[in-house]
C-alpha cells in the first residue's frame, strides 16, 4: 500500500527530524488550515518551504481552506508537487484545479464526508487525484468512518485513471478497508507519528 504521512501528527519541536524519518513513505501529506473552512489552524507555506530541503518526497498539499486559489502560488514556491482543494470551497474550483495543473503541479480534488460524490462528476477530467475524507476534516486522530469508503467503489468506476487517496483514521485495521476498496494511497497521521517506532509503523503500512 502506499503511504502518504500526514506531517499535521508529527512533533512540532522536531519536525525536521520526523520528515526524515519517514523518508522511504511514498508522499509527504501537508494538512493546511485556515480556522474558517475549518474549526482549525495549522501551519502554512512557510513551513512548507522549510521542510522543502528536507525531503525529497512529493509534497502532496491538502489545502483545507474557503479561498484555496489566492495561495496557490505560494505553496508553489514553497516546493509543493502537487495540491489538493475541497469541492464545498468558495472558489471556482474547476478554474482553480485547471490553474494548479497549468502552474505544473498535480491538481487534486477532496470532499467532506457529507458531500455526495456525485458532486465530483464534473470536475474528474481536471483531476490527477480525489482525496476521499474518511473523517470531519480539521483535526488528526479521529474515528474512522468506514461508510465513505463507498465512494471509492464509485469512482474506481467513475474515474479510472484518477489516483485515490485516503485521509482520516487510517491504522492497520482501517488501511484493509481501503485497500479492498480500491484505494491507491492512504494518509496516515497518528498511526505512524505516534508509534513508538515511526519507520516500523510506516513499513507495517505500506506492507499491506
Ligand atoms: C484532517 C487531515 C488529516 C489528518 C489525518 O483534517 O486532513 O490529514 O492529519 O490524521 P489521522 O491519521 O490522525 O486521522
Ligand atoms: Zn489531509
Amino acid at each position: 500500500m502506499k503511504i502518504a504521512p500526514s506531517v499535521l501528527a508529527a512533533d512540532y519541536l522536531r519536525l525536521g527530524e520526523s520528515v526524515k524519518a519517514v523518508e522511504a513513505a511514498d508522499m509527504l501529506h501537508l494538512d493546511i488550515m485556515d480556522g474558517h473552512f475549518v474549526p482549525n489552524i495549522s501551519f502554512g507555506p512557510d513551513i512548507v518551504r522549510a521542510l522543502r530541503p528536507q525531503s525529497p518526497l512529493f509534497f502532496d498539499v491538502h489545502l483545507m481552506l474557503t479561498h484555496p486559489r489566492r495561495y496557490l502560488e505560494a505553496f508553489q514556491r514553497a516546493g509543493a508537487d502537487g495540491i489538493t482543494v475541497h469541492a464545498e470551497c468558495a472558489d471556482d474550483v474547476a478554474a482553480t484545479l485547471q490553474e494548479i495543473r497549468e502552474m505544473g503541479m498535480q491538481p487534486g480534488i477532496s470532499l467532506k464526508p457529507g458531500t455526495p460524490v456525485e458532486s465530483l462528476l464534473p470536475f474528474l477530467p481536471l483531476c490527477g487525484m480525489v482525496l476521499v475524507m474518511t473523517v470531519e476534516p480539521g483535526f488528526g486522530g479521529q474515528r474512522f468512518m468506514a461508510e465513505q469508503t463507498e465512494k471509492l467503489r464509485f469512482l474506481k468506476c467513475a474515474a479510472p485513471g484518477v489516483l485515490l487517496e485516503v485521509d482520516g483514521g487510517i491504522n492497520m485495521e482501517t488501511a484493509k478497508i481501503c485497500r479492498d476498496a480500491g484505494a491507491d494511497i492512504l494518509v496516515a497521521g497518528t498511526s505512524v507519528f505516534g508509534a513508538p517506532d515511526v519507520s516500523a509503523a510506516l513499513r507495517a503500512l505500506q506492507a499491506l
